[in-house]
């Protein structure tokens, strides 16, 4: 079984967590961990999850990224989870699962998560779980204690059936 975790990162945050998710998902899974920017190809692929930092109540966009970079982030090319998922035929049929970071208040945060997981089923895919949230403290991080732990454990426990 293959498992593609496909993540978007400004900050490092959020690649912590997709790396924690992949390590999850190495009892059960040959795992292959990517940036969106790279535009990973899904073919053959039994579970696809994916995953960005929340921005302005949903995923990234390119302004939402120029902002995050006025903010620190560094440089990013090549587009985000929104992109990846704009630009990637065939998921029709595949089991997929979504997560996002975001800040830890009691505020309203949206989730880049829900935005996604929604995106998928427009796309056909199977979602398999809820989409998770993971917090960081602020904008630039860092996580919150026991957050990769947390990561490590939800992805243990996907299943594509
Ligand atoms: C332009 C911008 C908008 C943001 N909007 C939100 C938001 O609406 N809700 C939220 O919880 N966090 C928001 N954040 C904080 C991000 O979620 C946080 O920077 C991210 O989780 C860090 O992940 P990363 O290190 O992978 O980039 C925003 C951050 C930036 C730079």
């Amino acid at each position: 079984m293959k498992a593609l975790v496909v993540y978007e990162s400004m900050f490092g945050n959020t690649a912590a967590i997709a790396r924690a998710i992949a390590e999850g998902l190495a009892g059960g899974y040959e795992v292959t961990l990517a940036d969106a920017a790279a535009r990973p190809s899904a073919a053959g692929v039994d579970l696809l999850v994916v995953g960005g930092p929340t921005h302005a109540l949903s995923m990234s966009r390119p302004a939402t990224r120029a902002d995050a970079v006025k903010q620190g982030a560094s440089e990013h090319s090549g587009g985000g989870l929104r992109e990846y998922l704009d630009a990637s035929p065939g998921l029709a049929g595949l089991a997929a699962a979504t997560f996002d970071t975001r800040i830890d208040t009691r505020y309203p945060t949206g989730s880049a998560a829900r935005k996604a997981r929604r995106k998928l089923r427009r796309l056909g895919c199977r979602v398999v779980a809820p989409a998770e949230s993971f917090r960081v403290s602020g904008t630039a991080g860092p996580l919150l204690d026991g957050e990769t732990a947390r990561a490590r454990k939800w992805a243990a426990g996907l299943r594509v059936a």
